[in-house]
Formats: C-alpha cells, structure tokens, sequence
C-alpha cells in the first residue's frame, strides 16, 4: 500500500495545477481529462480543498483559479518554497489531525516511504514528549516529522539532534526576527521558556542508524491563554512572544534546507556539529551555569563546563570530577 491516500495524490495534482496556472483558470474539463476522473469528482475535491481553507473562484466558461492557499504543509505548497537541492520535504503528506506526526511517520516508513518525507498535522492528539511525556499540540502549532533513510554513524546519532536544533532557531530567527536561544541538548527557548521541542526516535541496525523519525513541535501561532495553566510558566508560543503570526510554510522550509546539507555530512561521516558548534554556543543557554542533569542512570549536580564537537556536554560536580553527559535532562 502507497504511504498516501489516492484521494490526497489527486488533491495535491489539483493544488499543483492550480499553483501552475498562476493567475490564470484552468478548465474543470482539463483537470478531469488530466486526472482521469468525472468533473464531478474534481468538484468533490475542489470542494474539499476550500474546507481546508484554499480560495477557489470559479468563473462560468473559464475555470478554477486560486486566490489564496491556507499555511499548511502540504506537499505542493511546501515543495514550492524549498531550494531543489533540499531533498528533505520534497514529500510530504498533512493531514488535518493525527494521533502523533511521529507515529504516522513510522507508518510511511513501513510502507516505503522515501528519505526526507514530511509528515505534518494541524493538530495531534497524542502528541509525544521526550521520556514518555506528552506533548501539548492544539491547531496553529507547527507539529512536523521528518524521515531520514541516510545511514549515520550510531556513534554520531546525538548530532542529529543538535543539527535540529542550530537549524530550528536560524529558521524561527530569519523567519521572526526572534532569535531564541538553546538549551542543551535540543531545547529552543525564549526566557527560560520553551518554544519548542524535538523528539528523535532512532532505529539503528547494528551500529548504524538506519531511519530517524524526527519530530519536531514548534509553538508557532498558539495564543499565549490557549496554553493550559500548568503550562504557562514553562513554555510560549512565537506569536505569544511577537505578537505576529509565522508563515509556518516559510519557517518549515527554512528549517529544512538549513538543516538538509548538515545531515549529508553525517551520513558522509564528515564533520557536522563541529562546523556549527560556534553558532550552538552564542544561542546556547546551558553553559556556564549551575545545573542538575538528569541522566539515563543517575542526577548529576554541577557547572555545565563545555560541549565538544559531537554535542557531549561536560559537567564538573562539587568534587571537582567532570563527567560526560551523552543524553539527559537539564534543569537549572
Ligand atoms: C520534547 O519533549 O521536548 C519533544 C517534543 C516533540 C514534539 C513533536 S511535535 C511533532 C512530533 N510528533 C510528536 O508526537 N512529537 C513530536
């Protein structure tokens, strides 16, 4: 079974058709003859399409013209604002609600899904955190998941990450002229609070990592009284904090094509996070301080000391010892 729905596929030619004709119409009689389908059953998905927010005027004798498209990451309409060398969100498939973009990520993969798909949501209803938490994600966030099929080092896979999160804050900067900072090893935060999250869930063979399901949720468009108050003192929104509403499409597809030559170097072995290290370290929020990190087997107390070019973060404890943190929580 193909990873998309066959009503999607047509949906998405249609949006195609309709961005390539520009300002111009194009006929119900040519999107049917194209498709293979009756000229009701374009205009079922016409139909459809302006449920999810898509401007479609139709002219008697003429045709279909777009005059607007709705900030959803649909393949088209993300296709179009990537350079053509990113091969990261050249598929892509949105669906208007979902348990977890990762889980449906997963989903694609097994049914063969290509490197670089994108699988978004405009909701999730079961949105997962890091360490089994759940993740808060009503409409107007930018929930995505990215499939990596490059082969990485398992030693390397840490960097992966840390990549994310370089490319996630260069995007919310160049996107919002809010250049957020970085909390080790891969939260981007405004004021000590958290804009956004990334989840990496691995499956490695041996020891290379085969697939990487990438998650990343970022509180775009959410209004700061929409987030429940448990939430209010840890985490905001780019549009709590700008008061402006982000181009979803833009900020994705920034991320995406900073981020897609940096994995190349990983899958080619080459350094990566060493070359954006220096970056990492203006935005970083981490070092130099006072932390508990809470580690896969222990809490460690002490001075965040450093990070070194595979993303480790050193700790030095009261006694004086510096210990290696590969994964962990930090808490300040
Ligand atoms: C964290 O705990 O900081 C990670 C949060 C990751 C959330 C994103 S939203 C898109 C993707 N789908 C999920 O279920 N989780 C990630």
């Amino acid at each position: 079974a193909p990873f998309w729905s066959e009503s999607e596929r047509v949906r998405n030619a249609i949006v195609d058709m309709l961005l390539a004709a520009e300002d111009g119409y194009v006929s119900g009689q040519a999107m049917s003859e194209s498709l293979g389908i009756t000229r009701t059953a374009v205009w079922k998905h016409l139909q459809h399409l302006m449920e999810l927010g898509f401007a479609i005027e139709a002219v008697h004798g003429q045709g279909y013209r777009l005059r607007g498209h709705p900030d959803i990451l649909m393949a088209p309409l993300l296709r179009r604002r990537l350079p053509s060398a990113c091969r990261l969100g050249q598929d892509a498939v949105w669906v208007p609600r979902v348990d977890s973009t990762n889980a449906l990520a997963w989903r694609c993969a097994r049914e063969g899904a290509p490197h670089g798909l994108v699988v978004s949501a405009g909701e999730q209803t079961g949105g997962r955190g890091r360490h089994g938490r759940s993740w808060f994600s009503p409409q107007g966030g930018l929930w995505m998941s990215v499939l990596l099929r490059r082969p990485i080092p398992l030693s390397r896979a840490a960097e992966v990450t840390l990549l994310a999160s370089v490319a996630v804050r260069r995007a919310i900067g160049e996107t919002t002229g809010l250049w957020p900072g970085i909390k080790w090893p891969n939260d981007i935060v405004h004021h000590g609070r958290k804009l956004c999250g990334i989840l990496a869930e691995i499956r490695a063979d041996g020891e290379v990592v085969e697939q990487v399901v990438l998650g990343i949720g970022i509180n775009a468009n959410i209004p700061a009284d929409a987030f429940p108050p448990e939430l209010r003192r840890t985490a905001t929104s780019v549009l709590a904090e700008t008061g402006t509403p982000v181009d979803r499409l833009a900020l994705a597809a920034a991320l995406l094509a900073a981020f897609d030559p940096w994995l190349e170097a990983l899958a080619d072995d080459r350094p990566a996070f060493a070359e954006l290290a220096e970056e990492w370290r203006a935005a970083n929020v981490t070092l130099g301080r006072w932390v508990r990190v809470a580690t896969p087997t222990r809490l460690l107390v002490g001075v965040a000391e450093r990070v070194d070019d595979r993303g480790v973060l050193y700790i030095r404890t009261e006694s004086g010892k510096v210990c290696a943190v590969h994964s962990g929580d930090v808490l300040f």
